[in-house]
């Protein structure tokens, strides 16, 4: 089975998916790292994107799956660069064959893949079984985000700026934009705590497993 789940930065998708891979014994995948990976190659080779895409291009060939594991990508700077390159088509090809690849490739003793980020749901696994949509009002993302980056509390106005630029940027994109997909659930995480986001989020995937089963089993006695 897959499970997909897009939505906004500081939704709490990173939480939601790491509690269910683990509850429900899934290999996860953090989409957004594949991007981050490549704002850092850009950044590295000091590339303007909306300059040079073509030189983006060329450096989302050398992008590999192993890139998401770099734990040195956090950061609203890395992340701001992640949404330009991310509007560049040919790039998100580029990243959409690894990350197909990926959820093609699951094997025991896993009972399938998780990917989060922005368009699973719509266009890396429309055929996912089981779609969730994270979201939050905007003022709790940026308070959690500046939590979670530890950064002090007077930068609450720019990373409140950056984040709406990019949610901006990700929603208004003219490929893969940041939307649900018809057949997500929508779950806001704005007062919830994490262990009742997480709980209704596995309330849900144990729905998606059960009507799988069921799916399965009658396709048999067909
Ligand atoms: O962790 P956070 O939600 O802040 O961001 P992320 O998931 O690491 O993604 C960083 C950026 O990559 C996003 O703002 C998107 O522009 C882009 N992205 C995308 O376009 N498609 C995805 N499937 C994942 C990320």
């Amino acid at each position: 089975m897959i499970i997909a789940i897009d939505g906004p930065a500081g939704a709490g998708k990173g939480t939601i998916a790491g509690y269910l891979a683990l509850k429900f014994n899934f290999q996860y995948l953090d989409t957004g790292m594949l991007y981050r990976a490549l704002a850092k190659a850009v950044i590295q080779a000091n590339v303007d994107p909306a300059l040079a895409p073509e030189e983006v291009i060329q450096i989302a060939q050398s992008i590999t799956i192993e890139a998401a594991q770099d734990p040195d990508l956090r950061g609203e700077k890395v992340a701001a660069m992640a949404s330009q390159v991310a509007v560049i088509p040919e790039a998100r090809l580029l990243l959409n064959d690894l990350q197909r690849k990926f959820s093609h490739s699951i094997a025991a003793p896993y009972q399938g893949a998780i990917l989060d980020g922005r368009d699973i749901g719509t266009v890396i696994c429309p055929e996912a079984e089981c779609k969730l949509f994270i979201t939050a009002r905007p003022e709790v993302r940026t308070q959690r985000r500046l939590l979670e980056t530890q950064e002090s509390s007077d930068l609450l106005a720019t990373m409140s700026q950056q984040i709406a630029e990019r949610d901006k940027r990700d929603s208004t994109r003219q490929i893969a934009p940041l939307t649900p997909a018809v057949d997500a659930i929508i779950i806001d995480t704005s007062d919830l705590t994490i262990d009742e986001a997480c709980s209704k989020a596995a309330m849900y995937v144990t729905k998606c497993l059960s009507e799988l089963k069921k799916s399965q089993k009658q396709s048999i006695n067909h």
